[in-house]
């Protein structure tokens, strides 16, 4: 019994075996092999402070075809409206007996603190801008699905990267895998810092331009400006000729590239219509699909691979981390 609440730190054979599992649960997530019990009799809570299509269904879903029972607590029409902090909410769901709590929440660590105030185990799904451990699973069992191995492959990933906690994961576990990541987007929208994330061979590097970032890529990970984290400011009005994916662009592209995004789309902004569209390239909805895959595979770890206290699965124990500064 362990939380998931972070890539980083996680041993290169642990990132492995989730995303071997996770590819083994595309049939069942696409609906063509037969659901499993494995989560029979146990209730999930999904705990959504912050807005969130693609995680909250798909958890849900997940847990629907491992014949478990989930519930949905978000905001509006909860006690959260009166006050009631993210601790004292999850303590009184789990006082409910579920087996486990998904927390989705705007501040940084978030989920760790959530993780230190109950004894079942937390599965991160999105803590500010820290991290998104599951979506980083998504994406590798994703490119994996299509490459065989990353090793050696390079990913660029675009757009507004200091506010993003996907391009933090991705980043930590690409780099654990041996990929060459760029991230590529305006000064202002691209921290330095990322280049620090390298906890494996892989190289990670920033980039200013992307038509330059684009040469030898194999895939390009295109990511939204985060408005509701005040990115806004550090756009300017020519972001889409500048940072883009247009047709003209990915027509310069090797025929095997593949384009990804988490999702939500800004069409028009980050991506134009006939990119997200493309039907050779884009991958955008098959990560959707991975996205059960992924979180059937995390969920099987944390509740069924127990022992008799809980531990993290990552290094992310330190009580320094429960607010973390990104
Ligand atoms: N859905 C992803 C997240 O929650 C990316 C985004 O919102 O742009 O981090
Ligand atoms: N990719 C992702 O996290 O999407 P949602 O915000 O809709 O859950």
């Amino acid at each position: 019994m362990s939380d998931f609440l972070t890539i980083a730190g996680m041993p290169r054979q642990e990132l492995l075996r989730l995303i071997a599992a996770t590819r083994k649960n595309v049939p069942i997530a696409e609906g063509r092999s037969p659901n499993r019990t494995t989560l029979s009799g146990r209730v999930i809570a999904n705990l959504f402070f912050e807005d969130s299509t693609r995680t909250r269904c798909s958890f849900e879903t997940a847990v629907h075809r491992l014949g478990g029972q989930v519930f949905n607590l978000t905001p509006s029409g909860s006690s959260i409206s009166k006050g009631e902090s993210l601790v004292d909410t999850a303590r009184n769901i789990e006082c409910m007996g579920v087996a486990a709590i998904v927390v989705r929440c705007a501040v940084s660590g978030g989920a760790k603190m959530v993780a230190d105030g109950v004894k079942c185990p937390v599965i991160n799904a999105g803590d500010g801008r820290h991290e998104h451990p599951t979506q980083a699973i998504l994406d590798v069992s994703t490119l994996m699905e299509e490459f065989g191995s990353v090793e050696g492959r390079t990913v660029a990933i675009v757009g507004d990267i200091t506010n993003s906690r996907v391009a933090r994961s991705v980043t930590h576990a690409l780099s654990t895998l041996g990929a060459h990541v760029r991230l590529v987007g305006p000064p202002t929208l691209v921290s330095k810092s990322f280049e620090r994330i390298t906890q494996g061979p892989g190289i990670v590097s920033t980039i200013n331009n992307l038509d330059s970032a684009l040469d030898g890529v194999d895939a390009v990970m295109m990511l939204r400006v985060q408005f509701e984290r005040a990115a806004g400011g550090a756009v300017s009005s020519d972001y889409r000729q500048m940072f883009g994916l247009t047709p003209q662009r990915i027509a310069k592209l090797a025929s095997h590239v593949i384009i990804l995004h988490p999702g939500p789309m800004n069409r028009g902004i980050e991506i134009d219509d006939r990119v997200a569209d493309d039907p050779q390239r884009s991958r955008i909805l098959r990560q959707v699909t991975h996205g059960v895959a992924a979180r059937m595979a995390v969920l099987e770890m944390v509740l069924l691979e127990t022992t008799s206290e809980k531990s993290p699965v990552t290094n992310s124990n330190s009580p320094a981390e429960h607010r973390i500064e990104v």
